[in-house]
């Protein structure tokens, strides 16, 4: 593989903003009315512990699933040791070390909304939506906007598959996804500049798309709370905050849903945020990334190494920025 010389915004792990530093930083940047640029300043500290599964989980036996040998990888799985403890949850916090945090998560019981444009609107119980969908094992890249990189093994089922059960109408253009709210367990909620619940969106022809990918576990396991149990949106093409995680309402829409990201910073975090090393985000170059768990940077592919799989998705999509 080639390893690329390191651009100067890149600092080695060593060097990583501590939280104090970056708590202070924060508290500095929104004094400048700076807030809610911060996707890219977290400083990635690792912890040490990981987390146990939780042995009542209900939906414990379905795991692990069968592998779909359609989607796998020439590259090295990261170790679920490195992927537990390094996470972007800002609902918990607005740094990468989360994962402790994250247990006040309530999971159990989750219900989630299927409503707007469709046939079968409905609030279900994950553990009976689970148990509906044809439940696989995909081995996906996931490429962060801020250059960091992992390859895992997700456990779900396609998001066509949601789609078509929800029944969607034929105006139906958007799909859109929210998260939880409660701040009483999610101390990043209080932090009131930030546009909560954490919203994202895909085109109805994105979501349809063999590609995506609705997760609700990970390394043959439930999904950890720190990934976003119990549901959560993989879109492995995209910058990761389009996959948004612990999902309680999804809403086709003839609206194109605004994202949390493309409220705070719309010039640096869009609706499409496709994956294009020749497009650099408008404070770093986004040429390379670092594989989680290594010192290895290598080159980033377009669409992150799915352009067979989802490029035809935008020839007709004409004047806007595909690639922020
Ligand atoms: N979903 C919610 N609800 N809140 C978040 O802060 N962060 C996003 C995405 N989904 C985020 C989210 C970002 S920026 C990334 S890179 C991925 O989750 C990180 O997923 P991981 O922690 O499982 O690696």
């Amino acid at each position: 593989m080639n390893i690329i010389h390191r651009p100067e915004w890149i600092i080695p792990e060593r060097e990583a903003t501590s939280e104090e530093v970056f708590f202070n930083r924060r508290r500095f940047m929104k004094g400048l009315g700076a807030v809610g640029l911060g996707l890219a300043a977290g400083g990635p500290a690792m912890m040490n512990s990981a987390f146990a599964q939780d042995s009542k989980d209900p939906t414990l036996g379905l795991y692990p699933a069968k592998q779909n040998a359609e989607f796998t990888l020439k590259r090295a799985i990261t170790p679920e040791s490195v992927t537990s403890v390094y996470n972007n949850f800002y609902e918990f916090g607005s740094h990468k070390r989360i994962s402790g945090a994250a247990q006040a998560l309530n999971i159990r019981p989750w219900a989630i909304t299927i409503d707007g444009m469709v046939d079968n609107p409905q609030t279900i119980d994950f553990d009976d939506l689970v148990r509906k969908m044809p439940l696989q094992e995909r081995l996906y890249r996931h490429r962060c906007v801020e250059a960091w990189a992992m390859a895992v093994p997700w456990t779900g089922f396609p998001l066509s598959e949601l789609v078509k059960y929800a029944g969607p109408q034929s105006g139906a253009k958007y799909v859109r996804f929210e998260t939880f709210q409660d701040s009483d367990v999610a101390s990043g909620q209080r932090q009131f500049w930030y546009p909560w619940p954490y919203v994202e969106g895909v085109t109805m022809d994105e979501a349809m798309n063999e590609m995506a990918f609705i997760a609700t576990g990970i390394y043959g396991k439930p999904l950890l709370k720190q990934y976003g149990a119990p549901i959560r949106l993989v879109l492995p093409w995209k910058y990761g905050f389009k996959s948004i995680k612990s999902i309680v309402k999804i809403t086709l829409t003839d609206q194109r849903p605004v994202g949390f990201w493309e409220t705070i910073g719309p010039s640096e975090y869009g609706f499409w945020a496709n994956v294009n090393p020749d497009v650099p985000h408008a404070r770093w170059s986004q040429a390379s990334e670092r594989l989680l768990g290594t010192d290895e940077r290598v080159p980033t592919q377009l669409y992150n190494g799915y352009e067979k799989q989802v490029a035809h998705l935008y020839k007709n999509v004409k004047g806007q920025n595909l690639y922020r």
